[in-house]
């Protein structure tokens, strides 16, 4: 792949992504920011992709923002650069994405994970927004995706003690989905991504939009907005399809329209 800090290969149709600074222990920096914004980019732009990985080494998925290029930026570079803004682009990629967590997910790291529309994790995955430890606090939607995840009490256990979590904890706590042995880390996740890839594209897309509303607004306007969006997908080929299968009793074959 063409990335300076990521590894991309694609299995059929799904493009797996490595956080790959390993000397940092995949700490996000511009680089990587960078990296990330173009390579799910390229992801929601080829119609043969259809799901997405994300995964880091096995000691760090990644162990936060990195310090070291933090350290000397006062508020008007951090304002004037909208710092690490540009994680927007890579949350609000339109197809599917799981986040696959070995080792460490701290900081920003962590955030980046929330940002997944799944997160799996290994047993050996260790959450935790320290940011408080250095004087600041979460700055890539922690505060807010964390408190969603795991509710009040636990998120203000988190950042105010800066404390980490394991898997047993976060999957209790409904952080992740599931939990699975290291070692089977990036096969699980491949193959809950094959499943999602087999799906009929624009109900993927029309699944994954519905199920992020509920954070944006009340729950009436939730219930019309998928409805409408139900009833829109009813205008679809593979509407006919997905039906006339069941109904035939075989699988559907998709076409995207
Ligand atoms: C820069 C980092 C880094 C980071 C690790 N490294 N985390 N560099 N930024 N966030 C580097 C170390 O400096 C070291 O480099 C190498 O990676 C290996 O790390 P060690 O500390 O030697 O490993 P270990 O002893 O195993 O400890 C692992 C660790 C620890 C517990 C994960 O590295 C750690 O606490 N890291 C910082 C975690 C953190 O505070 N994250 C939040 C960042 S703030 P050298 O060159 O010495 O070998 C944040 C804000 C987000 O994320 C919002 C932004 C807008």
């Amino acid at each position: 792949s063409d990335y300076e800090t990521l590894l991309v290969e694609t299995h059929g149709a799904v493009t797996l992504v490595r956080l790959n600074r390993p000397q940092a222990l995949n700490a996000l920096n511009t680089a990587i920011l960078r990296d990330l914004i173009d390579a799910f980019a390229a992801y929601d732009a080829d119609d043969g992709q259809r799901c997405l990985v994300l995964t880091g080494s096995e000691k760090a998925f990644a162990a936060g923002a990195d310090i070291k290029e933090m350290q000397d930026q006062g508020f008007a570079q951090m304002y004037g650069a909208n710092f690490f803004g540009g994680f927007e682009k890579v949350w609000s990629v339109r197809k599917p994405w799981i986040a696959a967590v070995g080792g460490f997910a701290l900081g920003g790291g962590c955030e980046l994970a929330m940002m997944a529309d799944i997160m799996i994790a290994a047993d050996t995955a260790r959450f935790g927004q320290p940011e408080i430890k250095l004087g600041v606090a979460p700055g890539m939607g922690g505060s807010q995706r964390l408190t969603r995840a795991v509710g009040k009490s636990k998120a203000m256990d988190m950042v105010l003690t800066g404390r980490m979590m394991d898997a047993v904890e976060a999957e209790k706590a409904n952080l992740c989905s599931k939990v699975v042995p290291a070692a089977d880390l990036v096969d699980e996740a491949l193959k809950m991504a094959a499943t999602i890839a087999g799906m009929a594209p624009l109900a993927a897309i029309a699944n994954k939009e519905m199920v992020n509303v509920a954070f944006e607004t009340g729950l009436a306007t939730g219930i019309l907005f998928e409805r409408r969006l139900f009833n829109g997908l009813c205008a679809t080929e593979d509407k006919k399809e997905g039906m006339g299968a069941f109904v035939e009793k075989r699988p559907g074959v998709w076409t995207g329209r």
